[in-house]
């Protein structure tokens, strides 16, 4: 399964990512190319590291309709039949979505459907609760609301700063999204409706 990772900053996913493909636990997927959208970053060097294909698309540089098309050129040139958004920043046009239907996954960290969006460890905090964690979704064309395929919680506590929570959660993440991009590369995932399940 030819997959592009699509990064926008750190790409510690990312190196999760790469980490279980090395270790042979990724399925049958092979990473053929990291993209990201901001040239500076940090993830990008983890990829080229690891030897992988990189390409920037520089959302500064374009206007939004002309940025996507370019992605897409590059995910198409390269034959990419699977999209994990591992940290990207931006949000994807139904156009896009429906060249990639079900084959684009997200990881972002909350327990969707609660705190969608941004800073999703601060509104957690904000709010009070008491358990969070993190998702992986399926994408489609409304923002944090896909088929949810794996989900892990951590505790909140009451003293956290948003820091460590956000590291509480991404330890978890790290573990969450090589499993479901293992799982989709061996057809064990299957989408009826708004509903991802797991089948052996
Ligand atoms: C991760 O915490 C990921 O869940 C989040 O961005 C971070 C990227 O970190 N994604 C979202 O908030 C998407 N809505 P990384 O670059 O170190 O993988």
């Amino acid at each position: 399964m030819r997959t592009a990772v699509l990064i926008s900053g750190r790409g510690t996913n990312l190196e999760a990512i790469l980490k279980a493909e090395e270790e042979k636990s990724l399925g049958k997927t092979k990473i053929v190319l990291v993209l990201s959208n901001n040239p500076e970053a940090k993830g990008l060097e983890i990829a080229q590291r690891s030897h992988k294909q990189t390409a920037i698309v520089d959302k500064k540089n374009l206007d939004y309709c002309e940025q996507e098309s370019e992605i897409l050129e590059i995910l198409e040139h390269n034959k990419i039949e699977f999209i994990v958004l591992a940290g990207f920043m931006q949000i994807l046009s139904s156009n896009f979505i429906s060249k990639y239907k079900n084959k684009i996954i997200n990881i972002h960290p909350s327990l969707l459907p609660s705190f969608p969006g941004l800073k999703a460890q601060k509104q957690a905090l904000d709010f009070g609760v008491k358990i969070s964690g993190c998702t992986v979704h399926i994408v489609t064309e409304t923002v944090d609301e896909g088929p949810i395929i794996l989900q892990k919680c951590v505790e909140v506590y009451s003293e956290d700063s948003e820091k460590e929570l956000a590291d509480r959660i991404l330890r978890e993440e790290h573990v969450l999204l090589p499993k479901a991009i293992s799982l989709f590369s061996l057809g064990k995932i299957q989408v009826y409706s708004n509903k991802a399940r797991i089948v052996e």
